[in-house]
């Protein structure tokens, strides 16, 4: 017997880095999916696009770890992804839910939902060495969530575009840029403070937004957020070129997504082609999506 799962990746509409000081923030699951396919076997073999290998931690971190955690079941595991690795969009959350949740019902193991996400978690943790437990979260339930009050929220009925800028992926990015926001906030508390605060308003003001669908005001709060990224040093030329290109077609607002430093940038949008070609124009790889409520599924 096979048994494939399928863990989405995600987005964040407001709150990165806020979130690490306790603020709110919202984080949304989109269409983007990483599958497993599970198959007990006489050994353990991980494939994927960058090889095939056994418990390896170098090269297949996530997914030996899952295979360790679940108790080093004998197993044969195909890994396919929709998600660009190590640029904000939870790729490493998605493999690991994924991984869990396949084995798990491969082995009859009788895990719920909240125990593959926390076991996430701490697979995040460990490799890490830090990870809020956003990514596992979203990945293991999907939808559109308030964090840290885990919250379910509207799910947005307009399209996302995604913006890779290519640049920046490494697996110590986020760890790098927590570090350096930490710094200048230990600098310059008076200053830094208040831009913390304010990142965290957006997700109280986007909860009414998303209920009353005005994608409009969820849009330019967005632009705020970026601007104050930005503020925070986590900006990239490269970055706020995507994002104003996709404001200039149209888009309802547009900001980095996840740690920044590189990686990908998120618009809201009516009108997904016209943002994509003006996202492409500026240089960027992108991904047309949609927010999704499903979670990691059986396939
Ligand atoms: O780039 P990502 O998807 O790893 O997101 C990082 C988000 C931060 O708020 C910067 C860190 C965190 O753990 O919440």
């Amino acid at each position: 017997m096979t048994t494939t799962c399928s863990a989405p990746g995600k987005i964040y509409l407001f709150g990165e880095h806020a979130v690490v000081y306790g603020e709110p923030a919202i984080a949304c699951a989109v269409d983007l999916r990483t599958r497993i396919s599970v198959e007990k076997s006489d050994a353990i073999t991980i494939s994927s696009d960058i090889g095939t290998t056994g418990l390896d931690f170098d090269i297949h971190p996530y997914v030996s770890a899952a295979i360790k955690k679940l108790g080093c079941m004998e197993t044969s595991i195909k890994i396919t992804s929709d998600i660009p690795m190590g640029s904000g969009l939870g790729s490493s959350a998605a493999v690991t839910i994924a991984t869990l949740a396949a084995i798990n019902i491969e082995f009859g193991l009788g895990h719920d939902s909240a125990e593959l996400a926390r076991m996430g978690h701490e697979i995040e943790k460990e490799i890490q060495g830090a990870a809020s437990p956003t990514d596992t979260y979203v990945s293991t339930f999907g939808g559109v969530v308030e964090i840290p009050s885990r919250k379910r929220l509207e799910i947005p009925g307009c399209g996302i575009v995604v913006g890779n800028t290519n640049k920046g992926a490494t697996p110590k990015k986020t760890a790098r840029l927590v570090k350096q926001v930490a710094t200048l906030k230990e600098d310059y508390p008076e200053i830094v403070n208040p831009i913390i605060k304010t990142i965290g308003s957006f997700a109280v003001k986007g909860e009414s937004l998303l209920q009353k669908k005005d994608y409009c005001s969820l849009g330019e709060l967005m632009n705020v957020n970026h601007g104050l990224l930005d503020a925070l040093g986590v900006g990239t030329a490269e970055l706020s070129s995507l994002v104003y290109a996709a404001r200039n077609a149209g888009a309802f607002g547009a900001k980095i997504t996840g740690a920044g430093g590189g990686g990908c940038m998120v618009a809201l949008t009516d009108s997904p082609d016209e943002v994509a070609s003006a996202i492409e124009a500026a240089g960027g790889k992108v991904i047309i999506t949609k927010f999704t409520s499903k979670g990691v599924i059986r396939e």
